[in-house]
Formats: C-alpha cells, structure tokens, sequence
C-alpha cells in the first residue's frame, strides 16, 4: 500500500511525504514513491494513537461494552492499540482471562489489545495476583483500577514484584474511607446541588503513597487518571526528586469542571470526580510541563439504566474512546497550549515508552499503525452515532474540531470514514 499526499507528523517534524507500506511495516517515506495508492490529499497522518487506559468490560459486563464494540469504538477514535483494565467479571487476574481477551482481540481483528492484570486476586486487596502467569500469557502492566489496594505493605510488594516481572503498577488513587461516599467533588458545587463531595485530598493522600513506595523501593510507579492540582504538584515534586513516576489524565479533566454537574445529568459522573478550574488549568500545565506523560480516556462504557438513576445512584464513568482525539486536539491544540507534535507525545509516543510497547513514531522499518485525521474538520458529538455501547457522554451537542478519517493497523485499513 502507498499513501500519497500526506502531511505526515514524524520525529523531525511535520512534512508532506508518501508513504510505502509492505507487511505490516512502513517500508519508505519520501518525498514522492511512484505506484498505485491512495491519495491522502494532504490530510495528516500521526503515529497510531495509543489509549492505555480503557475497560471493555468483557468478559461479564456485556451489556455495557464487549472486546468486539469496544474495539470498533477504538478504531473509529484513531486508536490503534489499548489496554484493558482488569474490573470485568470474572476479575482478570489469572492467566485464563487475560488469554481470553487477547486471543478474543484477535478474532475480532481490529486493533491491538493488551491486557492489564488486576493487582490482587479477585481485586479483593487481600492477596496479590498471579503477576508472573499474567505476564507470561500477555498481561503489559497491573492495576486494581476501580479501586485502591488498601493494605500499603501488600502494595509495596505488589510494586517491587511486579518490577520483578518488568511490569508496573497503573494506580487509580483514592482513600476509600476519605472518599466516604462522596460522588462529586467537595466544593461550591456539591453544597450548591446537595450532592455529597469528595475531598482532593483523598485522591492527593494514594498518590503520594504510591510516590513514597516507588522511591523507597527503586521502581517505576504510574498514576492514573490525575484530577487534582495538588496532585499534579506532588508528581512534579517527586520527578524533581528523580522519583520513576509516569502519570495520566483524561480529556474531561482538562476539559470540563464539577460546574457540569449542576444539571445533575448523570453522564458528569466520573471517578475521580470532576474538579474546579484551578485544577483543570494546573492539570493543563501539568501536561505542557511534562509532569502529566500522557492523555488516556478511562474510556467507561456504561449502559442506559447504569446511568437513568438518581445521581448517587448512577455509575461511574464517561464513554471516552470516540471524542478523546477531537476533544484534546480543540482544546490543547487549537487552544494554543501544544502543536499537533505535542498532542502525539502524549496520545502516541508516551504511552509506547511507558508500557514498551511498539510505535509511537513513524519511521521507516517501523510498525505500519497510522492515524489519518482531518485536523480542519468541525463535527458535533453525538453519542447515537457511537460504535461503542456506552452513550454515556457529558460532551454530547458539543461541536469539536478534528476528525478521525483512517486508521490503519499493521499496514491493514480497519477503519475507514
Ligand atoms: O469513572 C470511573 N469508571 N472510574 C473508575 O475508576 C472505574 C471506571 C469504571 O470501571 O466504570
Ligand atoms: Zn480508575
Ligand atoms: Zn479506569
């Protein structure tokens, strides 16, 4: 396969080039390669997205999502490869279901899945997984996502163990007796709503327990989905210190704040909760500073009655995987904090680096996973055209800019506009 006329983003900047493609590689690119092709028409080519934090719920959660429809989700979203979390049913946290979803991935042939595997069996907290068995069948990191592992000494050999394996630990941070059934943020707007708030502390208190144990013990530790801005400065401090912490956060928080939830629309309803604008600016400059590595979507599919609840009823979650380049392209590109170089820093090369995975760049004998984007294209979300099972998305009617046209997987198109 050749594209020809693209406007391609690669290590030394963005040039228009065509690309050869054979076996799944990127064979060469130049200025001109004669031969049969595609015309791309200048439109942008980027390194396959990678999306390292994704639940696709299958296996037991089948009515929210499943590996076939979160995929196809996945690609329509210019991702060429995502990590599952492990909070499916049963947990994956044994050799079994973590070879059940890849070779499931497989079949459904899309993109590339790479399971993470839970921390401790069952995600009860009381005993640590088989890491070495997960890793084995395939598993690319750990987490308890959805949770916290409570007991500090069984996390401290979580992490020591897996960095044994040349795994790490992706921690979704939360004291759950601070958090005390909190479903918003503590602030102006859950007084204003009645609604009960969580503190930041309570996300702060587990990031810096994590950094603590990554320093102590000499191992890389990942924070996921950063919501705070005393957390974003935590992390800052801890990478001064030469702590090996990598962290993420999600196009919601540097998108929107707990003001979307005087509506009480369910869809606002988010782990950890939307935060205030000091927190969505430092989550900003967080990312532009290079204490936040990447963008994630925490994409959480949810079903219809998961969410038609009362607010401290409804599930938490946003359906992410389809917006997340539209939505960090409009707001950190085009609101003049990044260049689209940038942008596949942390959607692309960033998470490749952390997880070893391969691309995050395109050069020639590199993996032939590309992006195709029209980054002048205006559309409107609207979660009825979504390929994925949840609809549940505060972004609905929002009008975003940059659109997903292909995206190619080991040299193959599996998504087409
Ligand atoms: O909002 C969230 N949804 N946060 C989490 O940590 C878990 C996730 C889910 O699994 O729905
Ligand atoms: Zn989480
Ligand atoms: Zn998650």
């Amino acid at each position: 396969m050749i594209l020809h006329n693209a406007r391609a983003v690669l290590k030394d900047g963005v040039k228009k080039v065509d690309i050869s493609i054979e076996n799944g590689k990127i064979k060469k690119i130049a200025s001109a390669i004669k031969g049969e092709g595609i015309d791309l028409g200048g439109l942008t080519v980027l390194p396959g997205l990678i999306d390292m934090h994704v639940h696709l719920r299958e296996p037991g959660f089948e009515k929210k999502e499943n590996i076939e429809s979160g995929c196809r989700a996945a690609v329509k979203g210019g991702f060429t490869q995502i990590c599952c979390m492990p909070n499916t049913k049963p947990v994956t946290d044994n050799k079994v279901v973590v070879s059940y979803i890849k070779n499931r991935a497989r079949e459904v042939g899309l993109c590339k899945v790479h399971p993470v595997g839970a921390i401790t069996e069952g995600q009860e907290g009381k005993n640590l997984a088989a890491i070495g068995a997960m890793k084995a069948a395939g598993a690319v990191a750990l987490s308890e996502d959805g949770k916290t592992v409570v007991n500090t000494k069984l996390m401290a050999n979580a992490m020591q163990y897996a960095s044994d394996f040349g795994l790490i630990c992706l921690c979704h941070c939360e004291d759950h007796a601070l958090v005390d059934g909190g479903v918003v943020n503590e602030g102006y707007h859950s007084t204003l709503t009645g609604l009960k708030g969580s503190l930041r502390a309570a996300e702060d208190i587990v990031i810096a327990r994590e950094i603590c144990l990554a320093e102590s013990l000499g191992v890389p530790v990942h924070i996921c989905h950063v919501s705070t801005y005393s957390g974003v400065q935590l992390i800052r401090d801890a990478k001064k210190r030469g702590v090996q912490v990598t962290a993420e956060t999600c196009p919601h928080y540097f998108t929107l704040t707990d003001e979307a939830i005087v509506g009480f629309d369910t869809d606002t309803k988010v782990n950890p909760p939307l935060r205030e604008e000091k927190d969505r600016l430092a989550i900003i400059e967080g990312l532009r500073d290079g204490t936040l590595d990447c963008i994630v979507t925490d994409h959480a599919p949810h079903h219809y009655d998961d969410k038609n609840v009362e607010y401290d009823m409804a599930a938490f979650g946003i359906s992410g995987i389809e917006t997340s380049f539209a939505l960090s392209y409009t707001q950190l590109v085009q609101g003049g904090v990044f260049t689209v170089e940038q942008l596949v820093e942390k959607m692309s090369a960033a998470p490749a680096r952390i997880l070893g995975l391969e691309g995050g760049a395109i050069e020639e004998g590199g993996v032939a996973d590309l992006t195709i984007v029209d980054l002048n294209e205006e559309w409107k979300i609207d979660p009825a055209l979504f390929e994925s099972k949840g609809k549940n998305t505060p972004f609905k009617g929002r009008t975003v800019r940059g659109r997903v046209k292909m995206t190619v997987v080991d040299g193959e198109i599996k998504y087409k506009e």
